[in-house]
């Protein structure tokens, strides 16, 4: 079974169009790289897989849920937004504990897989019973990743994971998200920091304006189609989210 399959999703805001009849399939346990400008409809994919928003058109299915079936969904899903919403006046470890039971963890494993998420991502027994509200943004952020992967999801999106984590934090989620693939979870992940991507993805897409633009493993990608020549991840990004014919394999010319 496909993880993740979309058919001419598309999201409209009034006038805008975030999401451009996208039609994407990921297949079980492999870490999908989305990636794309500011602005060109990363967020708002995820969050219509994760059944937040209504698609405006089309269909998309996860682990062969509609993603309309909030219900059903759930259960399958982790989910690190963008801004994860955490409550500043619990503890890093109550705010887990209260995640666990809303995902029906059972209570013998509670303590145990929060304890070892925590040391694993570099929270300290110091830290968990710390209030959030007295946290660092990083901090933040690995109490937030912990969250998204507690229930060991089928698959688990991941808006931005490194985002404000120094070095050493960031490699050990690039880590713990191969690990996570290793169990059968299928990761779908976007990030600005292309190197993560080169490094833990099996496909990367990019996306322009709301339309996918290119789709290929991360050493195609880097691989001139023309020449073969070698080129990094960086420059093939910069070519597909141009307007600029000059710049190379324009929008406009891919659809030649
Ligand atoms: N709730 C909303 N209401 C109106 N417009 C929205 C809403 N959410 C997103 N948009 C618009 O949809 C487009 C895509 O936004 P989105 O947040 O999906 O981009 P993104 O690729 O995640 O960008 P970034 O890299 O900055 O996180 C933007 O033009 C944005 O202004
Ligand atoms: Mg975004």
């Amino acid at each position: 079974m496909r993880a993740i399959e979309t058919s001419a999703l598309t999201k409209r805001y009034g006038e805008t169009t975030a999401v451009d009849s996208l039609d994407l399939t990921v297949p079980e346990g492999t870490v999908y790289g989305f990636l794309g400008p500011n602005g060109s409809g990363k967020t708002t994919t995820m969050r219509m897989l994760t059944g937040l928003t209504t698609p405006t058109s089309g269909t998309a299915t996860v682990t062969g849920v509609s993603v309309t079936n909030r219900k059903a969904l759930r259960p399958h899903i982790g989910y690190l937004p963008e801004e994860p919403p955490l409550y500043e006046q619990a503890t890093a470890y109550e705010q887990l504990e209260y995640i666990a039971g809303l995902r029906d963890i059972p209570q013998q494993e509670v303590q145990n897989r929060i304890d070892s998420l925590l040391d694993r991502v570099g929270l300290s027994p110091d830290d968990a019973a710390t209030r959030i509200a007295d946290y660092s943004k990083g901090m933040r952020q690995k109490v937030a990743y912990v969250q998204a992967v507690l229930h060991s999801p089928d698959i688990a999106f991941l808006d931005e994971p490194t985002s404000g984590l120094d070095p050493r934090a960031a490699r050990t989620i690039r880590e713990h998200i191969r690990e996570l693939t290793d169990e059968g979870t299928t990761v779908f992940l976007t990030t600005h920091i292309l190197p993560v991507v080169e490094e833990i993805a099996d496909t990367v897409g990019i996306l322009y304006e709301g339309r996918l633009v290119a789709e290929d493993t991360p050493e195609q990608l880097t691989r001139r189609a023309e020449t073969g020549d070698a080129r990094t991840l960086e420059d093939a990004f910069l070519e597909v989210t141009s307007t600029d014919p000059a710049a190379g394999a324009s929008v406009e010319a891919e659809d030649d």
